[in-house]
Formats: structure tokens, sequence, C-alpha cells
């Protein structure tokens, strides 16, 4: 017997509405029942598209034909239609962040564990190209062992305008970017304790909320994550720059340009002193050929592969499958985020 299609719904039809729209009239095993959004602008770009718009919230959960309803409004009312769409029987993705505080996670996860619906997030950037190939070269381990994962996003125009710009709606780049990041270093560290979050925040085009930060993650194996989102550089930093006892790794940008150097032979002095200024180091000296290799990227390998979000979440629908992005996961991840805006505040370190 043929499965079932998913019946799907989007809350909140804007950017990245559109974008889980395409994503259930493409792909097989889901289909868009339709949407619903505050704007009526929004209805009606769909009704032209031929979507279905339903005239409200209530009417959309109302409809049996839809199973699962992703949330893509602005962050702060994550929590409020999700725990809504859940009591009405439907199976809920968020987007992320989502919600803006341990508590209200609780509440959603409560709604969840009460009605026995599906409840997770849509944390796509596992599925990132760079991030993956990161990932794989670590567990190669040609690095060695990886002590210090730097992880920057960075642009020059300023934090976003509109709601990411106010504080009421969950605004900033910590809840905007950053959970993309720290989901990524969470997952990526998975079973091993973090235990402290040092941070500073900048508000250099947004004087509300934050337009950048920098945190230092500590975890209990000695290893160090620095994640950074900075909104006004005019020159980039590598989007991952990872040091092992073996070798370092820089992924320059989403183009998956970059390096993998490894050191041949760690014993063999092959120095020779280099003007520093003033004066000349050894110390600071590049390595030559003669104790290092180096090695493209397998770039091709690693396209970013936003699919499988979905086909995850349809497999978990079906009972074929856990789903990726788990109610712990996500305690977590809303655990750390309190703890950086609380170091940025206080400018404490911060323990887990
Ligand atoms: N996972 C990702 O890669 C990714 C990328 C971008 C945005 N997001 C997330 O998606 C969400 C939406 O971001 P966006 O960029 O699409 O914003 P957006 O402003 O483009 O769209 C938000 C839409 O929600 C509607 N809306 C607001 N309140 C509503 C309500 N109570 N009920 C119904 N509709 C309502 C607005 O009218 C608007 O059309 C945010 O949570 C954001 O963090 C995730």
């Amino acid at each position: 017997m043929s499965k079932k299609t998913i019946g799907g719904a989007v809350i909140g039809y804007g950017g990245m509405g559109h974008f889980h729209g395409r994503q259930m009239q493409r792909i097989d095993g889901i289909e868009l029942v339709g949407i619903f959004d505050i704007d009526p602008e929004q209805q009606a770009d769909a009704e032209q598209n031929g979507i279905k718009s339903y005239e409200s919230r209530e009417a959309l959960l109302s409809d049996p034909r839809i199973d699962v309803v992703v949330i893509a409004t602005p962050n702060d009312v994550h929590k409020e239609i999700a725990i809504d769409a859940m009591e009405h029987g439907k199976n809920v993705v968020s987007e992320k962040p989502v919600t803006l505080c341990p508590a209200d996670l609780e509440e959603m996860i409560a709604a969840s564990e009460r009605t026995g619906k599906l409840f997770t997030v849509h944390q796509n950037r596992r599925f990132d190209g760079d991030y993956l190939l990161v990932r794989h070269v670590m567990e190669t381990g040609i690095l060695g062992d990886v002590f210090r994962i730097e992880s920057r996003v960075q642009g020059s125009r300023g934090i976003p305008t509109g709601w990411r710009e106010e504080k009421e709606h969950g605004g900033g780049m910590l809840y905007d970017w950053g959970v993309h990041m720290l989901d990524q270093m969470l997952y990526t560290m998975r079973g091993i304790k973090l235990e402290t979050v040092y941070s500073t925040m900048t508000f250099i085009t947004n004087k509300e909320c934050d337009d950048g930060f920098s945190v230092l993650c500590k975890f209990q194996n000695g290893v160090e994550w620095i994640i950074e989102i900075q909104t006004n550089n005019f020159v980039q930093l590598p989007r991952w720059y990872v040091l092992g006892t073996n070798g370092t790794l820089v992924v320059d940008d989403w183009d998956l340009h970059g390096k993998i150097v490894t050191v041949t032979d760690l014993t063999k002095n092959d120095s020779k002193p280099v003007v520093a200024g003033a004066g000349i180091t050894r110390t600071m000296a590049p390595r030559t050929d003669e104790t290092t290799h180096t090695l493209p990227l397998p770039a091709e390998d690693y396209p970013t592969d936003w699919d499988s979000y979905y086909l995850n979440l349809i497999h978990a629908l079906h009972g074929e499958a856990d789903i990726l992005v788990t109610h712990d996961q996500q305690r977590l991840l809303v655990r750390v985020i309190e703890a950086i805006f609380r170091s940025a505040a206080t400018n404490e370190v911060v323990k887990l």
C-alpha cells in the first residue's frame, strides 16, 4: 500500500514561509494544503499563485487534511501558535529560534507530550555543505586531536530592518544567525558537556538588539569553540578555522574555498628565522613543504542538502525514523542562548 502524502501548511508566509511552501510543493511525500498570514498582501500573494489562504488561523488549524504546520512568523509568536496548533491535533515544526526562554520552551514541550503530537524545530543548517565538510574532516582524524574550532559569519550591512531590529519580536543576531551556529556546535559536540560560556555583544548599528556577538564556549574534554557573528565587517575572516594537534583546516566561505594543512614531521626542525618588525623570530617562522602537506577541500562531496531535513520529517511522521531535532537538543540550545545573554550583560563567565 502506498504511503499517505503528508498534508502540510505554513503559518507566517513571509520570506521563510515561502521557502517552506516551495519545499512542500517540491518534495515527494508532502504537499502544501494552504497558508495563513496576518498580512493581507501575503494572503493575496498565495492566492495569486494558486495556493489556498485560510481566512484565519483557526480555519487552517481546523482543516483535517493538514497533518503538520510549519510556523515561520517572527520569533516572539512561535510559542503561542505552536501550542494552539498542537491542541488542534497538528504536528508542528517551528522555525528557529524555537522560542525566547527556557520556560516558554517547557510549555511547548508539555503541549507536545499532552497531545502526543510531534514538535520539532527547523535546524536546517545541520545540512549546510560547509558544516558537513568540517564535521567530516574532523571525524577523519587527519587534524589529530581538534582542540579549537572557530565558526564565524560576518557581513557589513548591519542588522536587517523590520522585526529583526526589535527586541519584543526576538530580534538580534544571536537569535538570528547565532542559533544556527550554536546548534551546529552542540550537534557536533553532543554527548560532551558544555561547561562555560563567556560572551560579548555589539550594538553598533542598532541600540535595541545585538548586531553581533562573540562567544567562547569551553567543553569538558578541553575543546574550545569560538562563535562570532558580526555585521560591521568590511573585510571578512574565514567561515571556519579548525586547529588540531596535527593540522589546521580553513574554510574561507560558503563556496568551500580553503585548505587543510597537516604536519608530516613534528620533530624535524626546518625553521629559518624570519624578520618580525624590528627583530627576527624562529618561533613564528612559517613551516615549509619539508614538514607540511597541503590538501584541497573535497568541496564537491559536500553540497548543501536542506531537503534531507524534510525527508527526515516525513519519515518521522510515518514512524519510520527518529526526528532529527529533539526536545532535549532544543532545551540545551535555549539554555546556552540564555547564558550568552547573561554573560554579555554581566561581563562574567557563565557556568552551565
Ligand atoms: N531556518 C532558516 O534558515 C531561517 C531563515 C530565515 C528566517 N528564519 C526564521 O523564520 C521566521 C520568519 O522569518 P522571515 O525572514 O520569513 O520573516 P518575514 O518577516 O519575512 O515573515 C514573517 C511573516 O509572518 C507573518 N506574521 C507575523 N505574525 C503572525 C501571526 N501571528 N500569524 C500569522 N502570520 C504572522 C508576517 O506578516 C510575515 O509575513 C523567523 O522565526 C526566522 O528566525 C529561519
